[in-house]
């Protein structure tokens, strides 16, 4: 078994976006400046807003953090949006995932305008990227076929199963695979929740993704020998002989797992460091206004 190591591909790509931000300062032209909200103090949401502020920093790029009260009203959070939308200087906006309960998720993402929505989460780029247009694509799909194609595996013509269905992963995940490209021209069967005989579904998979959000959830029962295995889950599993007192586990079970499959990606230095890459690149994009020219 190979591992698909996100930590040495992550930091090809950081380097690549550093280099090329360097010469577009060379030649003078606009650094790309993402903004990020948060509204509240969720401790793992201020952890991934710190990180992709401080991943901005890496590159070069500008970032402009925002951290708003828990309490702070959705016509408030609204019009802060807006008044990012109008700003010509800031290329790319995100807003952390989860909000607080009074406010619409569904009304904020709509609220951001397509050409700076980087997290891809928009109608429109969501739409977009069903018709295969130029889009951007969300941070943890587009991470899984960044792995994908550095590593050169082959896409075509497999059979590619996709675990879970949720706007953010699945779903997009199932469409990319789909898509007459590459990575892609798979065919794609989708499992959920009701999906029934499981294991012999995911028994067929030659590339097995899964975003299923249940810690272990994929023994070596469920995996075909050889097949390609990209493990999306993240979990803190309580372990009292941790400093931090937890350890990170995925979806898969990685030690059984990790006997059959040809390739498989570790948890942590997987697939969840090729999410900060990923909207660091679709930000690049939105400096360069190469989505929405
Ligand atoms: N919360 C968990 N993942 C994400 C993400 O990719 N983007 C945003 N905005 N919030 C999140």
């Amino acid at each position: 078994m190979q591992l698909l190591d996100g930590k040495k591909i992550s930091e090809e790509v950081l380097n690549e976006i550093a280099e090329e931000v360097k010469s577009i300062k060379d030649r003078g032209g606009k650094v790309p400046h993402l903004a990020a909200i948060i509204v509240g103090s969720d401790g793992a949401s201020i952890t991934y807003v710190n990180n992709k502020v401080k991943s901005c920093e890496r590159v070069g790029f500008t970032s402009t953090h925002i951290e708003l009260p828990a309490t702070t009203s959705e016509e408030a959070l609204l019009a802060k949006i807006q008044e990012i939308n109008n700003n010509p200087d800031i290329d790319g906006l995100i807003v952390q995932m989860p909000l607080p309960a009074h406010i619409s998720a569904d009304k904020v993402v709509q609220s951001i305008d397509p050409a700076k929505d980087v997290d891809g989460f928009h109608p429109a780029n969501v739409g977009r990227l069903a018709l295969g247009l130029p889009t951007y694509v969300s941070a943890t799909p587009h991470g899984v076929t960044q792995l994908l194609k550095r590593y050169q595996l082959p896409t075509e013509g497999k059979h590619c199963v996709v675990l879970g269905r949720s706007n953010i992963v699945g779903s997009p995940m199932s469409i990319l695979m789909s898509k007459n490209t590459y990575p892609g021209n798979s065919t794609v069967t989708i499992c959920h929740s009701k999906t029934k005989n499981l294991a012999e579904i995911t028994r067929q998979a030659d590339i097995l993704i899964v975003a299923i959000g249940k810690a272990e959830f994929v023994g070596a029962d469920m995996v075909k020998e050889g097949a390609v295995v990209i493990d999306v889950g993240i979990h803190r599993l309580e372990d009292p002989s941790k400093k931090s007192g937890f350890r990170l586990k995925g979806d898969v079970k990685f030690d059984e797992v990790s006997a059959k499959a040809s390739y498989l990606t570790p948890v942590p230095g997987g697939v969840g460091l090729m999410t900060i890459c990923s909207l660091l690149e679709n930000t690049l994009k939105a400096a360069k206004k190469e989505i929405y020219p």
